[in-house]
């Protein structure tokens, strides 16, 4: 069968398998690429290589429409030269330093550098992941050249074009995004990914800006986007602060009283007990690496941080308020992932809780997480315990702090509290508990609120 696109998706995270999937969804042929050869595997099989909420079901009836459609290789230079376009969806994790690791970036550019030798056809290479402003035209283009011997702009398209899919609603965020940024090296690359997405969203476009612009400033949009997210949620949880020094001080009302200029809006302006993900610290800390590495140092991002990882400290002193000294107590801990919905425990604010326990002596700790027991034991090993259910974690302990605001946990009542533990002491950290129904009825705090009698 002839498609009008062929496209070879260099990576199968988070970003390379739900846009290549639902790239499939809409008769796009997809030619995946990775170097691991059991996640080739399983993914031909049918099965996503992690979980992520509709993938499972467009896989299976994707197969079952045209499995022609997505196929996996353990061959990058091979998938692209059965394709049109390739996009470089790889990982850029964080360095010891806190600077952008860029190796898988360089690998894959080599590859792609490597396959174009081979060929006579014109090629669009779009670097759809998150990368300091210069990678695509200093290091994957410059690469690719070098390998290929063949001239960007006229043997080659080069694209940069963010991707903002949070976990949790991938596919939703790839078939309706907010807007599409196209970073380019000229006009014909530009053109050309732009008329490829006005093929595969149509309508949608019509709700959908897409704003061209270089590939410098498409690679600081990201970190724009990322860094102010970030940012929105170290001023709530500063706020919250401040509404802890004033007795009967509501900091989600306080918020949403901000949140309601039109010129702002109330989402992530939720207090807690702080960020985590595979994004927010990664890219917080690269663009202020980056930032130094030019001479300019940010405060802002320093202080974004620092109010994140001080949450952490915070919720441990409220439960010692609280309960007392923690220290041979048992102490639970509700959730572990970084956000409800997800397994993924990278940089979740669990990890620096228990870092905070267990610095204060505090060692008989038990947490329960409905879907990531299993990562948060391959992140923490036995400094904790864990739970199968909610009255195991709850049972015999003398405090229990909220971390993940999962809708098991929201259907609690201060009577499951009361019943399983030793002594009812509750730490809301997300804001999940009604404050006056639950502090009417047991020893109580939460992030952004005090009640004086
Ligand atoms: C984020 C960005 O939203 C997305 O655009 C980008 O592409 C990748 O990073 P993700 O990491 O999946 O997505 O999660 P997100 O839903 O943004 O939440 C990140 C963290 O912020 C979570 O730990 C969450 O609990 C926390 N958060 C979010 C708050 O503490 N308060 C809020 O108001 C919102």
């Amino acid at each position: 069968m002839v498609y009008k696109y062929s496209i070879s998706i260099l990576g199968t995270g988070y970003i390379g398998l739900c846009s290549g999937i639902c790239f499939a969804s809409k008769k796009i042929r997809i030619i995946a690429s990775t170097h691991n050869k059991e996640k080739a595997q399983m993914i031909n099989d049918g099965q996503p290589p992690f979980y992520e909420k509709g993938l499972q079901e467009m896989m299976n009836e994707l197969n079952k429409i045209n499995p022609e459609l997505f196929k996996c290789l353990i061959n990058p230079v091979q998938a692209v030269l059965e394709t049109d376009i390739s996009m470089i969806t790889q990982g850029t994790p964080m360095r010891k330093d806190s600077s952008i690791d860029l190796s898988y970036i360089e690998r894959t550019a080599k590859e792609i550098g490597e396959a174009l030798k081979k060929s006579d056809k014109y090629h669009l290479v779009v670097v759809r992941s998150t990368v300091v402003p210069g990678t695509t035209r200093n290091l994957v283009g410059k690469i690719i050249t070098e390998v290929s011997g063949k001239e960007p702009g006229k043997d080659f398209g080069l694209c940069m074009q963010p991707e903002f899919l949070k976990e949790g609603d991938s596919i939703e965020d790839t078939l309706r995004p907010d807007r599409i940024v196209i970073g380019a090296i000229d006009e014909r690359s530009g053109a050309m990914l732009q008329e490829f997405y006005e093929y595969f969203y149509g309508d949608h476009l019509q709700n959908c800006p897409v704003l061209r612009m270089n590939l410098e400033s498409a690679e600081l949009v990201k970190y724009g986007n990322n860094c102010l997210l970030s940012t929105k949620i170290s001023y709530a949880n500063e706020f919250a602060n401040f509404a802890e020094l004033v007795p009967n001080v509501d900091i989600a009302q306080v918020m949403k009283g901000v949140g309601l200029d039109y010129r702002l809006n109330s989402r992530f302006l939720n207090a807690g007990v702080g960020f985590g993900g595979s994004c927010f610290h990664k890219d917080v800390n690269a663009i202020k690496a980056w930032s130094k590495s030019k001479g300019y140092t940010s405060r802002l991002l320093e202080a974004v941080l620092g109010i994140n990882d001080d949450q952490a400290i915070h919720i441990v002193d409220m439960a010692e308020q609280l309960a007392g000294k923690l220290a041979g107590k048992k102490v639970a801990l509700l959730g572990l992932a970084f956000k409800p919905g997800t397994d993924d425990m990278r940089e979740a604010a669990s990890i620096r809780v228990v870092n905070e326990l267990r610095k204060r002596g505090i060692t008989d700790i038990i947490g329960y997480d409905p879907k990531a027991n299993k990562t948060a034991e391959m992140e923490m090993g036995d400094k904790i315990k864990y739970a199968k259910s909610i009255e195991e974690a709850l049972k015999d302990s003398e405090c229990a702090i909220l971390i993940t605001e999962w809708n098991e946990f929201k259907k609690l009542t201060p009577d499951d509290f009361k019943k399983h533990m030793k002594t009812p002491n509750l730490v809301d950290g997300r804001r999940l508990y009604d404050y006056d129904t639950f502090n009417k009825a047991l020893p109580f705090r939460a992030i952004g609120r005090i009640n004086l009698e």
